[in-house]
């Protein structure tokens, strides 16, 4: 609802009972639903005030993962719901179209309140994004998937969240695989070139996706901003916290059914039915965004992932500490981070309250994939891999002080609970 020309949405936290299964009612989490919460539609230069009131039996929090918003705006640890309490994050949108999302972000208890069903999408468009042609009808060929993988307990009336030490490190990876809240839904595509918006929401997976049919596909956004020039392929990783925007031109594939797979799990996220009817399809433009030049730092830093223990996990040997600031920086200023990974499992690393890009995997330039290429907040980082980006931040953007500091983390949220996060202010 519109109040005094501030955009105010109105969200519950709630416990709620979601059919996974026909017949049955599996206790969940939710926000204004039975399970996740509604995508939220912004537009850059707006002023937005989203209020959230923790209906639940537990503090929580509520984080705009990838919004550029003041510390004391940013859903955290710092800025807990109390049961009972409404917690409102009032701003500016002031960056570019993205997909991003929410999710809660307490200290120890990110993983469990979102394995229970706490996320949501965050779409934002700008004038770039409204006047390209590309398909941009929401719910009909622009389409937000929500994927992620849980274990139900044996009657399936329960989420069952019980990672072992194991589990903690080489990833809590659920056996039933879900979209949107829904196993293996089917979309009837009423259009033949559709937008996917992909949102890895999963805790610690790390998804690989394609078409049943092995077909191409065109990648035309990453998680904070659209490609320079659409990428062609037809397999996307995505690790934790990942987004990327996909079109896929099903023109071949009329009156055909085909899957959304997951390849490293042998998994369906989705089933497409590819209408007969199906109309429209855009000629998706060469050129979809310029995107500055990277910037040159004028200051580096290193961060070495490791582990101090069983199930404590730590950024250059401190796992994280609310009263300790790690980092602090200043508007305008560009920096080369570092983020080695020389453990023996896989990881990632996002950063709160801006953007970066990545310059180098394993010291060579040329291992940067094209699809990230542009403004990321999430990267993976497998096993052994070491990479380097030029966190950019804004000369006219937001601040984070000392109270509400921003967090830098491995988004594989088993990690993040037990340690693998540091903070940075921004003056
Ligand atoms: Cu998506 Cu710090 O989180
Ligand atoms: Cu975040
Ligand atoms: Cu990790």
């Amino acid at each position: 609802k519109d109040v005094n020309g501030v955009l105010h949405y109105d969200l519950d936290i709630v416990n709620a009972q979601h059919s996974f299964f026909e017949g049955i009612q599996t206790a969940t989490y939710a926000i204004s639903g039975t399970y996740l919460g509604p995508t939220l539609l912004l537009k850059n230069g707006m002023d937005v005030s989203i209020n959230y009131t923790n209906k639940l039996d537990v503090e929580t929090t509520m984080h705009g993962h990838g919004m550029h918003v003041p510390g004391k705006m940013d859903g955290t640890a710092h800025q807990p719901i109390a049961v009972g309490a409404r917690w409102s994050a009032s701003y500016r949108v002031q960056q570019n179209a993205c997909t991003n999302w929410y999710h809660p972000h307490y200290l120890h208890k990110t993983a469990p309140h979102v394995y229970q069903g706490l996320a949501g999408m965050i779409i934002i468009e700008d004038s770039e994004s409204q006047a390209l042609d590309i398909p941009k009808r929401y719910g009909i060929d622009d389409i937000p998937l929500v994927l992620q993988d849980r274990f139900f307990s044996a009657d399936k009336t329960q989420l069952d969240y019980s990672p072992s030490n194991m589990q903690l490190s080489n990833g809590y990876i659920g056996d039933t695989f879900i979209t949107n809240g829904a196993i293996e839904p089917t979309f009837d595509a009423e259009a033949k070139e559709i937008r996917f918006r992909l949102l890895n929401g999963s805790n610690s997976t790390v998804y690989e996706l394609g078409f049943s049919n092995g077909k191409n596909f065109r990648q035309i956004a990453s998680d904070n901003a659209f490609l320079e020039k659409p990428v062609n392929m037809n397999r996307i990783i995505l690790s934790p916290g990942e987004r990327a925007e996909i079109v896929v031109d099903f023109t071949d594939d009329t009156g055909a059914s085909l899957r959304l797979e997951e390849y490293r799990y042998s998994k369906t996220f989705l089933k497409i039915n590819i209408n007969k009817n199906a109309t429209a399809v855009t000629s998706l433009p060469a050129q979809l965004t310029t995107l500055d030049p990277v910037a040159t730092p004028t200051n580096s830093r290193q961060f070495r992932l490791g582990m101090a223990g069983m199930g404590v996990f730590t950024i250059n040997d401190k796992t994280m500490d609310m009263n300790r600031i790690d980092a602090a920086l200043s508007q305008g200023d560009v920096e080369e981070w570092e983020v080695i990974n020389d453990m023996g499992v896989d990881h990632n690393f996002h950063i709160h309250g801006t953007h970066f890009r990545v310059v180098s995997r394993n010291g060579s330039t040329a291992q940067v994939l094209e699809n990230e290429k542009g403004y990321k907040d999430v990267v993976y980082l497998p096993a052994n891999e070491t990479l380097k980006f030029i966190v950019e931040i804004p000369a006219d953007g937001v601040t984070a002080d000392s109270n509400n500091p921003y967090m830098f983390h491995c988004h594989f949220l088993e990690h993040e609970d037990n340690g693998m996060m540091g903070q940075f202010t921004v003056s």
